[in-house]
């Protein structure tokens, strides 16, 4: 992994440099994307050499440490990759410091951590892409992943569907119906032509529209955005980095709309790029996979405070009076 030195003091020549309408960040957390190592698998990029994201992570909340239109110091957060026109090569937000069109960052929400605040997907993006409207229902497609259990929340708490279904695995259920689905269905035991509804709108977030298509209402429609192409039914959506939609989003967290929802095998530390792929690839996150610099700082805080309670043990019974009446476990004054 290529990894941005910095000398606090002098600056390195290693620091990138933010050009005019780009801001340089000190990286606080990250999150990761399937996305990153479908492009590693794909064999025509990698024959190509093509230029994609090789410094992984997509979406990084961290501090302002170049001028921009942000002051030095301000917390942002943002997805800093932009398939849709911006230079893929910037992608990769696994480093001490990455740089971002200023376009694309917002600040981060006061009330978030950096860890919680790179959970956040532009999952809005798809609602607003079919003009979703109060009252319509909504099918959700993989509830229980990064995108799903925002867009479950989105459903619910901000475009007020009036019936949100998801899918998962049986053991997720209760965790997506926390999020808001009103009823789950679990799709290793049932097809979707067993689901006994149609809907307005069919969010796809597995890439199943060739066989999520069934559910949607005539005149509905379906946004798929894992599978290229998508059945023909379907919108093809790949997210837009936009500040102002990050803006938007952070107003919905400040009034309680929106909670972020970390996957609990993490925060994983940036040096566990490894494990954190492993993790990724298993299809199985429970919200979204976060890694933070901060993770080996708690691991050690906690290595430590243990070292520190068994110290104090120690001393304690090493100072403990030698009263051989105590000792045989009785009462002294019955003894
Ligand atoms: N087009 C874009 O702009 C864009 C942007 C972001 C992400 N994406 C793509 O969108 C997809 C979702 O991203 P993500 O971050 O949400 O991924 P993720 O968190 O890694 O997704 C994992 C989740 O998928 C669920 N899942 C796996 N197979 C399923 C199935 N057949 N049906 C229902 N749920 C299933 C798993 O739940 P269970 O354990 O319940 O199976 C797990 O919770 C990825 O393919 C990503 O590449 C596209």
């Amino acid at each position: 992994m290529e990894k941005a030195r910095f000398d606090e003091e002098n600056g390195s020549p290693d620091v990138p440099s933010a050009g005019s309408g780009s801001v340089l960040i000190k990286v606080r957390a990250a999150s990761v994307n399937p996305v990153e190592y479908k492009m590693r698998q794909c064999a025509v990029l990698r024959s190509a050499n093509a230029p994609f994201a090789m410094v992984p992570g997509f979406a990084l909340p961290g501090v302002v440490a170049g001028v921009s239109k942000f002051k030095k110091g301000d917390e942002v957060y943002g997805n800093i990759h932009d398939f849709t026109g911006g230079n893929p090569k910037q992608a990769g937000a696994l480093e001490d410091f990455a740089v971002a069109d200023d376009h694309m960052l917002a600040l981060k929400p006061s009330s978030l951590s950096f860890e919680e605040a790179a959970t956040l997907p532009l999952a809005l993006q798809a609602f607003d892409t079919v003009d979703f409207q109060k009252g319509q229902s909504v099918f959700i497609v993989g509830g229980a992943g990064g995108v799903g259990s925002l867009a479950i929340q989105l459903a619910k708490n901000v475009f007020e569907a009036s019936r949100i279904v998801s899918s998962c695995i049986t053991g997720k259920f209760e965790f997506v119906k926390s999020l808001g689905a009103d009823l789950v269905v679990d799709y290793t035991k049932q097809s979707y032509e067993q689901v006994d509804e149609k809907f307005d709108f069919v969010f796809d977030t597995i890439g199943e529209s060739f066989k999520s298509y069934v559910v949607v209402k005539e005149g509905g429609k379906i946004v798929d955005i894992a599978s290229f192409p998508p059945h023909p039914r379907a919108l093809q959506f790949i997210v837009k980095p936009q500040g102002s939609d990050l803006e938007r989003l952070g107003k919905y967290i400040d009034s309680g709309k929106l909670k972020p929802v970390i996957d609990p095998k993490s925060p994983y530390a940036f040096s566990d790029v490894v494990k954190t792929s492993k993790h990724l690839k298993s299809r199985r996150a429970r919200g979204k996979i976060v890694i933070s610099p901060r993770a080996v700082n708690l691991i050690m805080a906690f290595i430590i405070s243990l070292a520190f309670i068994f110290i104090i043990v120690a001393a304690a019974a090493e100072t403990q009076p030698t009263n051989p009446k105590l000792n045989r476990g009785g009462d002294p004054q019955h003894n």
